[in-house]
This record gives C-alpha cells, structure tokens and sequence, in this order.
C-alpha cells in the first residue's frame, strides 16, 4: 500500500494552531476593510503572460518559479505566483476603473512559487493584499503603509520594522539604470553577476555576499538621483508616514523581486524570522496597468504573507488565536439525556454558543477529559438524577465550580453564563 504525503514545501494548519492562522489572516484584512477597501476574489491560475508581462520577464518568479501547465485545451496557464497583476486584470476586463478613483480592492488566498523550501518560504504561501488604482497620490502611499502596521499592531507585533525607498519613475531611472551599470562594468565581478547587472542592475545591490557588499558600497543610489516629481513624491510619503505615526526607517538600497515597481517601495521586516525577513511588501506601480492593455493609471498595493506573520507572532511569543474549539462541552449519561443534550446544543449554537457534545458513549470520565481538551470554559452535565429534577449541571473547569440550570431555560441560561466575563 502506498501512503501519500503532501507536496513538498507547503505548510498545513490544522488545530489548535490553525486558530492563529485565521487571526492573523482576519486580522490584517480587516485592516484593509477598515480603510474602505472592497473585497476581490481572484481566479487561482492565469494565461501565462499576464504574469511574465505583469510581474516582468527578468524577474525570478517568471524564469525559475512559476508552476506553469497546459491545459486540455492546450493553454498555457499559471498558477498565481502573486496577485497584483490579476487585480490588473480584472479591474480591465470589468472596468472597475470606470467609476470612483481609487478603486480599492482586497484580496487574501494562496499563491504558488516553487521556491527551494525552507523555513518561512514555502511553495504555496498565503498573502493578504491591498491594491489602491487609478490616484497617484502620496498620501495614498503613505496609507497602504499605516495599514499595513496596524495589521501587524493588532496582532500585538511590535519587532517589526518598516523600510522604504523610492525607486523613482520613468523619467529618472533610465538614466540611473546607466549610471549604475557604468560603475558595475569597472568591477570585477563573476560572470553570473555580470550578467544580472546587464538584465536588472539594481538586483546586484541586493547581493548578501559580503564581498559584493563591498565592492558596491560607493554604487550610486536611485534616491540621489530622482527627478523632481518623484522626489517630491517620496518626501510627500514620507510627510504623511510622520503624520500618521508610523516609523518607518529609509533603506535606499532595497531591492524588491518584481519588475513592476515606481517610485515609493517599502518591506516589512521581522528580524525573529532568520533569512525569510520580509513579513510583507509591496509599493507602486506606474506602468503596470498600461503594459497590461488598460488605462495609463498608477496604483500602489501591498503582499503581507500571513504564514511568516504568523512565525512572527510565534517569535515574539504572542498567543493568536482562541485555540478553544467550544465554550460549552455537553456531557450526557444515557440515551434520555444524550436527546435533551443534543437538541440543546442545536439550540444553543443557534444562539450563537460555541457547542460540543460528547458522542459515542463516553463514559464520565473520558467525557470530562475530552471536555478539558476541547478548551470549553464549561461542561454541561446531564444524568439521571438530573433529569427527574428538571435541571442539568453547568461545571466551570477551571475552577471546578458547579451549579444547576433548569432545563427549561436552559439556552438562556447557559448562553448567558458563556457572555460574562471571566
Ligand atoms: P512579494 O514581496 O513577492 O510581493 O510578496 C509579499 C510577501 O509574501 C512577502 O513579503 C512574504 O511575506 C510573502 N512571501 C512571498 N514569497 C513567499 C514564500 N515563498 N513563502 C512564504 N511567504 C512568501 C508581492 O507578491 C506583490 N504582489 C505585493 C504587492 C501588491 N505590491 C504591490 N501590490
């Protein structure tokens, strides 16, 4: 007999951890509700060159990571890699652009890249983003970032840290882009550097290797050379970041993994992570829409990655998540009881409590084992003796305090105890 695992590089979550998963998913969508952003729900996989036009030929995710297949039909089509260019996409094909500008859209689900798996990066990854298109406005920038840091705030994160630069527009970088490979010519590096300097020279000032940290120490940086449109546009965000109270740190040597970045980009960096630092990222994007055959609009967005919020939180010691799987835990003793229990919980779940039943006929004592670990806060006791007085048993567990409930008000009565306060 064969036994099946799953593919290599994909994190599961199952109880109790999957509680936390939930939490930091819910927690920084809804971040992205507060700030008037509308739901999107995306197609899991695209005609290939959305992505390799959207997210950019030279880009490691196009050449090396794509989960790519023909269809029946003989298409080509890609499982999602990341989900700005889809909500590029859709906002074309169904003129979502047509009416109020911004439009504002939110998106969280799973994304593919077949990456060598390690901690914190995995094959298939969760992400929460935000796309905001059609304004291109600092302070547009400046709240995708603050949105994002709420996110991280509710959870309780605090060791994360904020870095932004501004990569400037078309009207600078070129010129930059020359003046960087200039000075890459004049060093001696490898020939596969070489041959990145040629594809995406910034890449090369990204290099972890502390011998080309060296050798690029006195590169010329985007930053010292941004038109005056995009500077003002950067010293703009910034303004509205101290505004908002968000620290962030500039970094003018961040580097992001896809081609589509303008101007104001930024990364969330947790350093309890080891290697796979970057929480979250994301920033603007001129050209984007245009190269995808819409509108000459700018939007700006973020990717948080929910799996390594989660490491984070995990990091710092941070309890997500409820990992009670039910506030009351019924414990009948006998077929009579095992009715009254049963329909009880249908009833009180109705009422919005949180209800478990202990079925199979355990007896008393493997029940109230099962009901301290299912988390319940009570267990709710019915046996023979309570059943001739009308009454059923609600034990708190942890304290072990024990009281009767009438089992004509039942619901009432135990859906109130579960709302007071501990
Ligand atoms: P990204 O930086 O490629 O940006 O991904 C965003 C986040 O997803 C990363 O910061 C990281 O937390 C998480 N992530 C990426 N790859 C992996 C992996 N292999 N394993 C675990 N987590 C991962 C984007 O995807 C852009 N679409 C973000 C954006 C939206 N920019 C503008 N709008």
């Amino acid at each position: 007999m064969s036994t099946f695992t799953a593919p290599k590089g994909i994190p599961e979550y199952f109880p109790p951890e999957s509680a936390g998963f939930l939490v930091v998913r819910d927690t920084l969508a809804d971040a992205a509700r507060r700030a008037g952003y509308g739901y999107i729900e995306l197609p899991l996989f695209e005609d290939t060159t959305l992505f390799a036009r959207g997210v950019g030929e030279s880009t490691d995710v196009v050449t090396k990571e794509m989960y790519t297949f023909t269809d029946r039909g003989g298409r080509s089509m890609t499982l999602r890699p990341e989900g700005t260019a889809g909500v590029m996409r859709s906002v074309i094909e169904h003129g979502l652009d047509r009416g109020q500008l911004p439009v504002k859209l939110y998106y969280n689900g799973a994304f593919f890249r077949y990456e060598r798996p390690q901690a914190g990066r995995y094959r298939q990854l969760q992400q929460v983003g935000v796309e905001a298109i059609g304004v291109d406005d600092p302070a547009l920038d400046a709240e995708v970032i603050a949105i994002a840091d709420e996110g991280y705030r509710r959870l309780g994160l605090s060791g994360h840290r904020i870095e932004v630069t501004s990569l400037g527009d078309n009207t600078c970088r070129p010129a930059y882009r020359a003046k960087l490979q200039e000075f890459l010519h004049g060093l001696p590096l490898d020939e596969e550097t070489r041959r990145r300097a040629e594809l995406n020279p910034m890449r090369v000032l990204d290099d972890k290797r502390p011998e080309v940290q060296e050798m690029v120490a006195d590169a010329p940086l985007m930053v010292d050379h941004l038109s005056v449109a995009a500077k003002e546009h950067y010293e703009q965000v910034k303004a509205h970041l101290v505004d908002l109270g968000v620290q962030f740190v500039e970094n003018p040597r961040l580097v992001r993994g896809l081609d589509y970045y303008t101007k104001t980009t930024f990364e969330f960096v947790h350093d309890g992570l080891g290697a796979q630092s970057g929480i979250g990222g994301g920033g603007r994007y001129d050209g984007l829409m245009a190269e995808l055959g819409g509108q000459e609009y700018s939007g700006v967005g973020f990717g948080l990655g929910v799996d390594r919020t989660l490491l984070a939180c995990q990091a710092e010691g941070l309890t997500v998540g409820d990992q009670a799987r039910c506030d009351v835990y019924c414990v009948p003793m006998g077929e009579t009881a095992k009715r009254r229990l049963v329909a009880a919980a249908g009833g009180l779940r109705a009422a919005g409590v949180r209800v478990d039943v202990a079925y199979g006929g355990k007896g008393l004592k493997g029940a109230m084992k099962a009901a301290d670990r299912s988390g319940a806060r009570f267990a709710l006791v019915l046996g023979e003796r309570d059943l001739e007085a009308g009454t059923a048993q609600l034990k708190e567990l942890a304290s072990g305090e024990q009281r009767a409930v009438a089992l004509d008000s039942l619901v009432d009565e135990v859906r109130a105890a579960v709302a007071e306060r501990r």
